[in-house]
């Protein structure tokens, strides 16, 4: 291995430190410097992971040994350390949301655009895009095999400690200043685009504040996209914290010729599920056809596998093609290593550096996701459909 690429993290609270530790371990990479405002945070991750602490990132970016920054601040804070990253000519890693209003969404698009023209990579972490499900989701439908989507139910969730405890409590949380749909919502709206390729047109949403009362319990929205594929994405902040998983979320994506669905493992305490991606094909799909886009997910590093289901009983008589009661899964802890993603998000950043290649996720997905983002909090402020524009 030849030099390493020096990363400089900007917030050492949660995501910072995991991004710190990940380029710690890499081969490819080495922290170089962290900066947070609050100085202990700084020195301690620092530390931690044998670099330089800041107070101040705009000092941090004058470390020429700063090739990389993972931008880990508060979701509403993301704009200045990314223009600032963005000028200095640096590669910029940062958390989803891009942004949380299209004010900073649109100036930080144009720094970003143009360090890109300069050679920098820049990439939105969406977590949910490294799910090898999601992938075979995307490339089954884009393969034809389910036909035209034209109906999504998505809902994503997260247990109240999430706003009320991960960042101090109520009166210091900096959930006030985001929301559940910038949170979460921004994640749906990913990868809704992702896996049918399809731009949101209009948005019609509500949401209310009866429990947490200093941000909103939860977005309801539906979304018509292109081709007037409708999309309802719900989100909420309020599951109650006996529950197993601190962030859960499903899928159900209707296509004319297939259904596909997720769950994620131990969404439910009793039921204990495995959890993964299913896929449902017409019942005429005959086992040959299963086999194909097995091998074809093979090739794209995802392991599925075929299931046969028992024959079913009543009331399911009128479906006689009991033969035919099968499915492709994705289990979500097989052993898959998604080709293009080198691995994972981390990897397929450093990766795009080392290679010149656009990362996996782009800045104008982070960019187009906020844009829905907050046209559903518009549309739940009004009470109105808002449109989206070309
Ligand atoms: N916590 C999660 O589960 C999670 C998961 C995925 C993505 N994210 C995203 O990662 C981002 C960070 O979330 P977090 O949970 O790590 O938050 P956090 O509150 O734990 O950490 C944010 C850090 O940024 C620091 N900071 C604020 N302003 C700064 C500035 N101007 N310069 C330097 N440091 C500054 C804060 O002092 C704090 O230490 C958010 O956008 C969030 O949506 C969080």
């Amino acid at each position: 291995m030849g030099r390493k690429i020096g990363v400089g993290i900007i917030g050492a609270g949660i995501m910072g430190s995991s991004r710190a530790k990940a380029a710690k371990n890499a081969l490819e990479t080495e922290v170089v410097a962290v900066a947070d405002v609050v100085e202990e945070r700084a020195r301690n991750l620092a530390d931690q992971v044998g670099a330089i602490p800041y107070t101040d990132f705009r000092k941090m970016l004058r470390n020429e040994r700063v090739e990389a920054v993972f931008v880990t601040t508060p979701d509403h804070l993301h704009k200045e350390p990314v223009i600032a990253a963005a000028e200095a000519g640096k590669h910029i890693w940062i958390e989803k949301p891009l942004a949380t209003n299209m004010d900073d969404a649109k100036e930080m698009m144009k720094a970003i655009i143009r360090a890109q023209k300069a050679g920098a990579k820049v990439t939105v972490q969406f977590s949910t895009r490294w799910y090898p499900a999601y992938t075979a989701f995307e490339r089954v439908v884009k393969w034809g095999y389910v036909g035209e989507p034209i109906s999504l139910d998505f809902s994503i969730n997260d247990r109240i400690d999430v706003p009320l405890s991960m960042w101090g409590g109520p009166e210091k949380s900096w959930a006030k200043y985001s929301s559940v749909a910038d949170f979460l919502t921004c994640y749906s709206v990913d990868l809704v685009r992702c896996i049918t390729g399809l731009e949101a047109r209009k948005v019609y949403a509500r949401s209310a504040s009866k429990v947490l009362k200093f941000t909103p319990d939860f977005y309801q929205a539906l979304v018509t996209f292109e081709g007037d594929f409708c999309a309802y994405l719900e989100s909420n902040w309020i599951l109650a914290r006996s529950k197993l998983q601190l962030s859960e979320h499903y899928v159900l994506l209707s296509c004319s010729e297939g259904t596909l669905q997720y769950l994620s493992p131990s969404a439910t305490f009793v039921a204990q599920s495995v959890g993964g991606g299913e896929i449902f094909f017409k019942e005429d799909t005959s086992m040959e056809t299963l086999m194909e886009i097995q091998g074809k997910l093979r090739e794209e590093g995802i392991v599925a596998r075929i299931v046969l289901e028992p024959e079913r009983e009543y009331p399911y008589e009128i479906w006689t093609a009991k033969d035919q009661n099968r499915a492709l899964w994705i289990p979500t802890g097989a052993a898959h290593h998604v080709k293009h993603h080198h691995g994972n998000q981390f990897k397929n950043f450093i990766y795009s550096i080392l290679e010149n290649q656009e990362p996996y996720v782009t800045a104008l997905d982070g960019y187009k996701a906020t844009e829905v983002v907050c046209a559903i909090k518009e549309s739940a402020s009004r009470g109105e459909t808002v449109r989206l524009s070309l």
